[in-house]
């Protein structure tokens, strides 16, 4: 069935078709190779270090034109404005053939922007500047005409079909065969072999649904491969993924590298950009601060002080823990899969969090972490519960999630856009969704103080936007994770559970954050936090909970804690699992989540 809709879909593709190869090429300005036009761009002769465009943002360009030997890529004093907000200012930004260009900067920098003006999500026409590929000046009005000259973009949120096969999406708007109809066999031999070049060890039948989000990122490559990609752009590819995800990605772009591939990457994990890229480009308020050169050194620290203007000694805020009763705690807690029966999803957990204490749950992905902490909230995850849930030391069943709200319980999602936040609404709506009666007079909303609500939270949170009114779909993802904590602040809970708090945001925002988590437990409230970064959860646990397979395999004192410590624990519980009943092992072997 979907196969026949797909194919439908795809023959109406055909039809519409993409602009033919070379369309929207200009011709560009013959390079300037003259030396004192160099030298007065400030710029370096030697060829190393011709970067074709000035370090800083406001130096001039030459006149008659950058040396662009190396360049595939430059994008020339682009600015893009939206209703009245300037997101980029006369950026200046190259590309250098077969690097990888890292580029870095806070929530809201303007780095989706810049690479949403390059690939045409942005139109030619909706930003001034000039974008030159491979010496030619180019405008593209689509993403397919960026995609016919080799520019592939892989989004900050993947667009895979989760109930299609990674061999149906890896040739969507791209299918194999005819105007009138798809080569099925065609599509899956070719996706058999550009999964195998990626690393992927998937059929390509499997639905996307079925395989976890490390092994998406991997598709949406093999993707780009499919449209034959020379310059792939990543935003935050690695935000979602685990420690091993992460490096079998990086390894691959190191990979793609040596076969000609040039890549931009964008991403918060500074360590990992300062690790594989060869050029960094940081960006602050839309602007280029400086780029940095692998070849005069960079480490974190010099990206950190450029990113913010300041250097960031200490990444975690000092707290000292006071610790009181339990506030929450779970007792056999047992979750089947809500679609294939039988299936268990955490089995028999026992955990519990105090008052004023900062709970960290470390894990693989598809550990269990998402899947148990939704089952407590209200019982939004999961069939056939059982085990037994305590509030303040009283047995407590939650059926609802607004039973849960009632009872002081908060979840702030790791899914900021499908589950968190109401996109198409403003701030203020999203902010008060939780507690729509703390803004209410007799079931009716009080405008202004809802307003007010969202302004004070605006800048508690330091949320950039035009005001509280701005849409939430329109911010940049960092800012939208903190409309989404604001809006679980505002319901004042007395147990937060923190899904992947930090996703998406950048090294300040961070800081902001923990600072947060520090004061809501200093005010005697709870903290569970769910954190794929492992240097996060030790820096700001005082207990730590190791899960895998949907069993807590264990229980670290902070200070005992480490990263060989926990991956340890999960290691050796895999050995376990040879041990476990027939029955389980098989629903253990067979479960997979994103
Ligand atoms: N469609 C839009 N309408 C209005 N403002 C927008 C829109 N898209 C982006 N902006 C604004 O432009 C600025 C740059 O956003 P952008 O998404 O490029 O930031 P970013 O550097 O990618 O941030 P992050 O690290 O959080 O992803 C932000 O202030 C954002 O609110
Ligand atoms: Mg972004």
């Amino acid at each position: 069935m979907l196969r026949a809709a797909n194919s439908a879909l795809g023959i109406l593709r055909g039809f519409r078709g993409g602009a033919p190869l070379g369309e929207g090429v200009v011709e560009a300005p013959k390079p300037c190779l003259q030396s004192k036009h160099l030298r007065t761009a400030g710029w370096n002769e030697g060829s190393a270090t011709c970067r074709g465009f000035p370090r800083k943002t406001n130096k001039k360009l030459c006149q008659k034109g950058p040396c662009m030997a190396e360049n595939i890529l430059e994008m020339r004093n682009i600015t893009k404005t939206f209703s009245g907000v300037t997101a980029l200012k006369n950026v200046n930004f190259a590309v250098r053939q077969g690097e990888i260009h890292g580029i870095v900067g806070e929530n809201g920098a303007g780095k989706s922007t810049l690479m949403n003006v390059l690939s045409g999500v942005y139109p030619a026409g909706t930003y001034s500047g000039e974008i030159i590929l491979d010496s030619k000046k180019c405008e593209f009005h689509t993403i397919k005409q960026s995609e016919h000259k080799g520019i592939v973009i892989i989004h900050q949120e993947l667009a895979l079909v989760p109930y299609l096969s990674i061999g149906e999406n890896l040739f969507l708007g791209n299918e194999r065969g005819s105007f009138l109809k798809i080569d099925w066999d065609a599509t899956y031999q070719e996706a058999d072999g550009f999964l195998e070049k990626v690393g992927l060890r998937e059929s390509s039948h499997t639905l996307i649904r079925d395989i976890g989000v490390g092994k998406q990122q991997l598709v949406e490559i093999a993707k780009a491969l499919a449209k034959n990609v020379r310059l792939l752009i990543l935003d935050e590819p690695t935000a979602s993924l685990n420690e091993t995800d992460s490096e079998h990605l990086l390894d691959l772009l190191r990979e793609l590298r040596s076969s000609g591939v040039t890549s931009i990457l964008i991403s918060h994990k500074l360590g990992e950009v300062a690790a594989i890229a060869d050029n960094i480009t940081v960006i602050r308020d839309g602007e280029v601060i400086t780029t940095l050169d692998k070849q005069n050194g960079f480490s974190e620290e010099d990206i950190v002080s450029a990113m913010v203007g300041r250097s960031l000694s200490n990444r975690f805020p000092k707290r000292v823990p006071q610790i009181g009763e339990v506030a929450l705690e779970v007792k056999d807690w047992t979750v089947y899969h809500p679609l294939y029966g039988g299936q268990i999803v955490c089995n028999k957990v026992n955990f519990n969090v105090r008052k004023g204490e900062v709970v960290g749950v470390s894990g693989l992905m598809g550990a269990g972490r998402t899947e148990l902490m939704l089952s407590i909230f209200g019982q939004s995850y999961g069939v056939d519960i059982s085990g037994k849930l305590f509030l303040n030391g009283r047995e407590t069943v939650l059926k609802t999630v607004r039973e849960a709200i009632k009872n002081k319980l908060a979840y702030v999602t790791e899914d900021r856009k499908g589950n968190g936040l109401v996109l198409s609404n403003p701030i203020s709506k999203n902010v008060t969704l939780a507690r729509m009666d703390k803004v209410s007079i007799r079931q009716i909303i009080d405008k202004e103080l809802e307003l007010r609500v969202a302004a004070e939270y605006r800048k508690k949170l330091n949320i950039k936007s035009v005001s509280v009114l701005q849409e939430a779909g329109s911010l940049s993802g960092g800012n939208q994770q903190k409309v989404l904590l604001s809006k679980w602040m505002f319901a004042d809970p007395e147990i937060l559970i923190l899904d992947e708090p930090t996703r998406g945001i950048d090294v300040g925002a961070k800081f902001e954050i923990y600072t947060i988590i520090n004061s809501l437990v200093a005010e005697g409230k709870s903290v569970i936090l769910i954190s794929s970064e492992m240097p996060e959860v030790l820096g700001m646990s005082d207990r730590i909970y190791v899960m895998n397979d949907g069993r807590i395999v264990a229980e670290l004192k902070a200070e005992d804690a480490s990263q060989e410590i926990i991956m340890r624990a999960i290691l050796d519980s895999e050995k376990t699992k040879g041990e476990k009943s027939e029955g389980e092992k098989m629903k253990g072997e067979t479960w997979q989540t994103n």
